[in-house]
């Protein structure tokens, strides 16, 4: 494992999947972990995040200098950097010279471990306020910029590295070929992690901690649950029971595939439970984002523990029912484990989360990885592309996607909208480079519009379209004019009550992506 130890803002979760992208197996770990504990994890390398922090502040997070002295490879980036070129007497001064942004770097030693075969100009991000003036005693510099005289080092008979940029992100244009160039010739790594490892072994994992008892899971037609009911279903088979809540907020034809293809896909036990009627009632009146999500999220958990006593009455003779599946995904466990002083932004609705009393002990295979991990390991298990390759999809679905309140007529109508916007973005090609397209009704607006011969009065259908990484944060997609002109024509042609289409252009932040 290469450890990746995260000093705060996000950066840590970048560099881990950089990692996993170079085939190597990554994990995030506290920078207030004590350095005998990261040792004791025996990393192949450490790898030292940025963060928000200066070297100077007072409650600057540090590191024991032992870490830079137990033979494991370390790379500092940003932050990281700076605190190894501190803590191993090198300078840093605070000298208010900051770099924000894409910066040029000169390479001045080409054949280095780190930048060996990369320009000798190339384009880094960087983000800092203080600014490395010496190197430690024992190390090269092999890269400056117009700001910063030392702004990468080596020292490779210590195995130690560090830039003062982000190689993680995009805009550092070599930065990727520099993050591989430490772990293969600084660290002596083997690229060799895959998803196909991750099948077998959370197989095997599966199957000793279930033993003979049952389990159940609850589908939400999304890609995380149904890669993780797959896995569980081919660890243990029937003595898994998939429960598919239809609560009526799902989108046109979701339904329909969760019972038939899945199904086909994998062969599990399918236990479907109607329950339109049921959110319909507990919604109506409702318009406030909030108390929509909570009963959404409410109604949900009495239709689950229904249907899992359900399941216990049919055969009351069986092993018990006492694990629950749930597709959790490595993000959700760092950012519930770090989560100091993180803002609620929304009662994040997971379909399949229960509250504590229920004693159920939870399956998680899929802990330990990022989205397009999930993602190959569905592709892996034979799950179809429809399944797999899935938008995301919020657990309260289309519920929160109509501002105002939620009633059939309106689900109906936003229901035909969102599938003529998500066939046109089909058949122009876009679903990949889409990261999803939210498609919302205003149902609280009216406007004045002329259709035939008379003036109407209806309702605005917004697109939401949007191009993220990881969903933390995001851009709108421009996406091309003629495909925009084709999914408004249409709806507005083919949708009863709706007479104008327009385009959400903001950003995340300061936007969310869903509208509520
Ligand atoms: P926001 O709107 O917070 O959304 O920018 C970020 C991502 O999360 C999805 N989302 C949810 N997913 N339950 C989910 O399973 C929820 O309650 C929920 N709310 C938002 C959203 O579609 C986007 O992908």
């Amino acid at each position: 494992v290469v450890l990746v130890v995260d000093f705060g803002a996000q950066y840590a979760q970048l560099i881990a999947r950089r990692v996993r992208e170079a085939r190597v197996y990554s994990e995030i770990v506290p920078s207030t972990m004590p350095v005998a504990e990261m040792l004791a994890k025996n990393p192949k390398a450490i790898i030292l995040s940025g963060g928000p922090s200066s070297v100077y502040a007072e409650s600057a997070p540090s590191l024991d200098r032992s870490l830079f002295e137990s033979g494991v490879p370390v790379f500092g980036m940003c932050y990281g950097f700076q605190l190894m070129a501190t803590t191993l007497g090198g300078t840093v001064d605070n000298t208010g010279a900051r770099e924000y942004g894409r910066t040029p770097l000169t390479v001045s030693k080409p054949g280095s471990t780190l930048f060996e075969g990369t320009p000798a100009e190339q384009s880094v991000w960087m983000s800092h306020g203080d600014a490395c003036s010496a190197a430690p005693e024992g190390f090269t510099v092999t890269a400056s910029t117009d700001v910063v005289p030392v702004a990468a080092f080596e020292n490779d008979e210590k195995k130690l590295y560090g830039v003062q940029y982000h190689p993680e992100v995009l805009h550092s244009t070599h930065g990727q070929q520099v993050l591989e160039h430490f772990l293969y010739r600084g660290a002596g790594i083997v690229p060799n992690w895959t998803t196909h490892n991750v099948v077998e072994e959370q197989i095997a994992a599966i199957r000793e901690q279930v033993g003979e008892k049952r389990a159940i899971c609850g589908l939400s037609g999304g890609v995380d649950s149904a890669v993780a009911a797959a896995l569980v279903q081919k660890a243990i088979g029937d003595q898994l029971t998939c429960v598919y809540v239809d609560h009526g907020l799902m989108r046109k034809g979701e339904s329909e595939q969760v019972e038939k293809d899945f199904v086909a896909a994998t062969g599990v036990q399918l236990k479907v439970v109607d329950a339109q009627e049921r959110f319909l009632a507990a919604l109506a009146g409702v318009s406030d984002p909030e108390t929509k999500r909570k009963i959404i999220g409410r109604e949900f958990i009495r239709v689950f523990e229904q249907a899992q006593a359900e399941i216990v009455a049919e055969a009351p003779d069986d092993h018990p029912v006492a694990f629950l599946v749930q597709g959790t995904l490595y993000p959700d466990i760092v950012e519930s484990g770090g989560g100091t002083g993180t803002a609620n932004i929304k009662s994040h609705h997971n379909v399949g989360g229960l509250p504590d009393d229920i004693e159920f002990e939870l399956v998680e295979p899929l802990r330990q990885l990022f989205k397009d991990e999930v993602r190959m390991v569905g592709s892996e298990l034979g799950l179809p592309d429809e399944i797999v390759h899935r938008q995301p999809f919020p657990g309260p679905g289309l519920g929160i996607r109509i501002v105002g309140e939620v009633t059939r007529d309106r689900l109906d109508l936003l229901r035909e909208a969102d599938a003529i916007a998500r066939e046109e973005l089909t058949a122009a090609g876009l679903d990949r480079e889409i990261w999803q397209c939210p498609v919302v009704l205003l149902a609280d607006v009216r406007s004045v519009g002329v259709q035939g011969d008379g003036r109407t009065y209806g309702h605005p259908i917004v697109l939401r379209p949007v191009s993220s990484e990881d969903a933390m944060t995001a851009d709108w997609t421009r996406m091309p004019y003629e495909v925009l002109a084709r999914i408004s024509t249409r709806i507005t042609n083919e949708v009863p009550d709706v007479n104008r289409v327009v385009l959400d252009v903001t950003s995340k932040p300061p936007g969310t992506i869903e509208w509520e």
